[in-house]
């Protein structure tokens, strides 16, 4: 008899390295990855393309109204083995990873039918198990009895080092103090919020990665997984 699926739910606050640590997991584990954070982005991205949201308004009332002309697929891109974000049909990997889109997002995921309908795919995504799904409220609210579950942190300092790198590496034109600003206003927004806010589940292991390397995390949480699988 094969090995059990089990669910890995990753929560934790922004720019925490959770989809780095989840891609790694789900290639040794054979099991699919969904990146939750990039679908709120997709539909940043169609608010601020329909002009729903821009720096100075953000109408709700007409995001809620066309939520069902949005429509999300994940494709494995054949290059890179990982699963890209389509926004009705087009790919729109990079364009959800600008700080433009950073700004609005976490507005967003806070209106309740946003996440009603993004919760529901995800839901279906993981009916047959075998998923390592990272967001913020994947252990509490997605998938309450998923089998692990972890909630990633570091500190503010340290996670926005890390994304400016990735920002700048990526061309984009950012101060640090710019992403500094955006990682601590997104974890207030995400943290803050009525519908479904930013928090560890009881039963999520913490980690705190701001002295550890890459490797050392991922060589502890994959041994949390085997062993949960191996009890599951
Ligand atoms: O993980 P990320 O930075 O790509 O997520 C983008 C935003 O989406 C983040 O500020 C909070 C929100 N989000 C959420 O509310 N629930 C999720 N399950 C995933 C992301």
């Amino acid at each position: 008899m094969g090995e059990k699926q089990i669910i890995i739910a990753i929560d934790g606050h922004s720019s925490t390295g959770k989809s780095t640590v989840a891609k790694q997991l789900a290639k040794a584990l054979e099991y699919i990855y969904v990146d939750t954070g990039a679908m709120y982005r997709a539909v940043s991205l169609y608010a601020m393309r329909n002009g729903f949201i821009d720096e100075s308004h953000f109408d709700q009332k007409a995001l809620e109204n066309n939520l069902d002309k949005i429509y999300l697929k994940f494709k494995i891109n054949p290059q890179t083995g990982l699963a890209e974000v389509l926004l009705n049909d087009e790919n729109i990997e990079r364009q959800i990873r600008t700080l433009e889109v950073s700004r609005h997002v976490s507005k967003i995921a806070a209106v309740s039918k946003v996440r009603k309908k993004l919760v529901e795919q995800q839901q279906k995504m993981g009916e047959d198990k075998g998923i390592v799904m990272d967001g913020r409220d994947i252990g509490t609210v997605v998938f309450p009895n998923a089998e692990l579950k972890l909630f990633m942190t570091a500190t503010a300092k340290d996670r926005a080092e890390r994304r400016f790198l990735e920002l700048n590496e990526r061309g984009e034109n950012v101060t640090y103090e710019d992403v500094l600003k955006n990682v601590v206003n997104r974890d207030h927004i995400d943290s803050t919020r009525k519908d479904s806010p930013l928090r560890k589940a009881e039963d999520a292991i913490k980690i705190d990665n701001s002295n550890l390397t890459l490797q050392q995390q991922f060589e502890q949480i994959l041994k949390l997984a085997k062993e949960t699988i191996a009890k599951a």
